[in-house]
């Protein structure tokens, strides 16, 4: 038996997990349940992606989030898209949770008479089989038809506490719902249009395992490959756009969520299909010198495989020598300043800035001093390390420097960095 939701008539009676979304603006309060919160996408990223999803032409018909956890993601399609929704989740009370979510949705954008809510409904079921949810709906609508399906949105479960994890511990999989649901999505222009929340986590091969599970069902379907940032370098979300949620000619995009909901995200969009290579730059050994300029970049950026369309994009004809690719702290050196007018672009550098001196030493408590004679000699009052100490060393080092600098007049600012396998260190004032 499938137990069905209507979000207007959906009581929170047995659930007892809620939390404030603190990307809200802590204005809607989101239930969980079966400690759902951490599975659950915060309300910002949701409406980021709904928001890309406008720039497209969507078949007409629902939404459909076949594990659809809280349903925060598939009420922010809703919303936007203005579409109505079906959210199949096997936790009875997770889709209970979903339905009250969704009600919370509509009341905080004063749309709970609107006609697309009261054709939503959730289906505590197994959301794998698309037959049994398109005739539960079917019937429960008395319809003749079963309904169209616009978009299929999947998030699958993955192991908590596992750095790695293979594809079939996805729950629900990835192949299952496919085979599952190919009959019954709409097919557009460029097929059925279809976004797979992954993990940021799987590696180059396991995307291109999941490009081949995509390609066993749907051949050469379009498809975009989409990194999600919300800054400090992480990769928050790693998605796949297909069919015509893809944006055509576009293999990767990557999407920087700004620090405000009331702002757009910034989207750097281009680079080259996975089959290609995993888009890394490839780094040499070749140090930087005096004049030059240091750059440290967006980790998440360079994960994406785009930083070198979007140094393009900031740069006339520059050639980028790229002296550490992976890591927190992938690092260029350059001739020319980068052109950083945009804030989005800014956010997209750690530091920037000329090198006016190179020292060769060994970056300890003991060197500090002869370190901040020379850091005095070019009118610098605050050196911000970004070489790579241990966790232990670090704020001893950061500290001993901010010290010294407090009681002497430098006026520029400045950071430190080092080439990998080299003890020079670059003295860069910040541009
Ligand atoms: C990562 S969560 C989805 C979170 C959601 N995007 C949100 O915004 O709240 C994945 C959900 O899939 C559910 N699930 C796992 N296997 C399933 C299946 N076969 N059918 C339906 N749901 C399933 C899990 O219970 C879990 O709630």
């Amino acid at each position: 038996m499938v137990e069905i939701f209507n979000p207007a008539t959906t009581s929170t009676k047995g659930l007892s997990e809620f939390a404030p979304d603190s990307t809200a603006g802590r204005k809607l309060v989101f239930y969980h349940a079966s400690e759902g919160k951490p599975l659950a996408t915060p309300w910002q990223v949701a409406l980021t992606r709904s928001k890309l999803l406008t720039e497209l032409n969507l078949p007409e018909g629902y939404i459909l989030d076949c594990a659809c956890g809280s349903g925060i993601q598939l009420g922010a399609h809703m919303a936007i898209l203005q579409r109505p929704g079906i959210g199949v989740e096997l936790d009875p009370l997770r889709a209970q949770a979903s339905a009250v979510n969704l009600q919370s949705i509509a009341t905080y954008r004063n749309e709970t008479d609107a006609e697309r809510m009261q054709q939503t409904r959730i289906f505590a079921s197994d959301g794998r089989d698309g037959a049994v949810v398109c005739a539960a709906l079917a019937d429960h609508f008395s319809l003749d038809t079963f309904p169209n399906i616009a978009l299929l949105h999947l998030d699958p479960a993955r192991p908590r506490n596992s750095r790695t994890h293979g594809l079939e511990e996805m729950a629900p999989r990835l192949d299952e719902v496919f085979n599952g649901w190919a009959p019954y999505l709409s097919e557009g222009l460029h097929g059925p249009a279809m976004i797979l929340d992954l993990s940021p986590r799987l590696t180059h091969e396991q995307r291109l395992e999941v490009e081949s599970l995509v390609d066993a069902v749907w051949k050469d379907i379009a498809r975009t490959w989409v990194w999600t940032s919300r800054g400090r370098g992480r990769v928050d979300r790693l998605a796949l756009w297909l069919g015509d949620a893809a944006t055509k000619g576009i293999a990767r995009r990557f999407v920087r969520i700004p620090p405000s909901i009331a702002e757009d995200a910034h989207v750097v969009s281009g680079g080259r299909q996975l089959g290609a290579g995993d888009g890394l730059p490839k780094s040499t050994r070749q140090p930087p010198r005096r004049g030059e300029r240091v750059s440290i970049l967006d980790a998440a950026l360079v994960e994406s495989g785009l930083a070198e369309t979007w140094l393009a994009s900031v740069s006339k004809s520059e050639v980028f020598t790229w002296g550490v690719v992976e890591g927190r702290r992938p690092q260029i050196h350059h001739a020319h300043p980068l052109r950083l007018d945009n804030p989005m672009d800014r956010m997209l550098v750690q530091a920037t800035g000329r090198v006016v001196a190179l020292a060769r030493m060994e970056l300890r408590i003991e060197t500090v001093d002869q370190l901040v004679e020379l850091f005095l000699e070019h009118d610098i009052g605050k050196m911000t390390v970004r070489v790579p100490l241990s966790p232990e060393i670090q704020p001893k080092v950061q500290g001993a420097i901010d010290r010294q600098l407090s009681r002497r007049h430098g006026r520029r600012n400045a950071f430190l960095a080092q080439q990998p396998g080299d003890d020079m260190l670059l003295v860069c004032i910040t541009e």
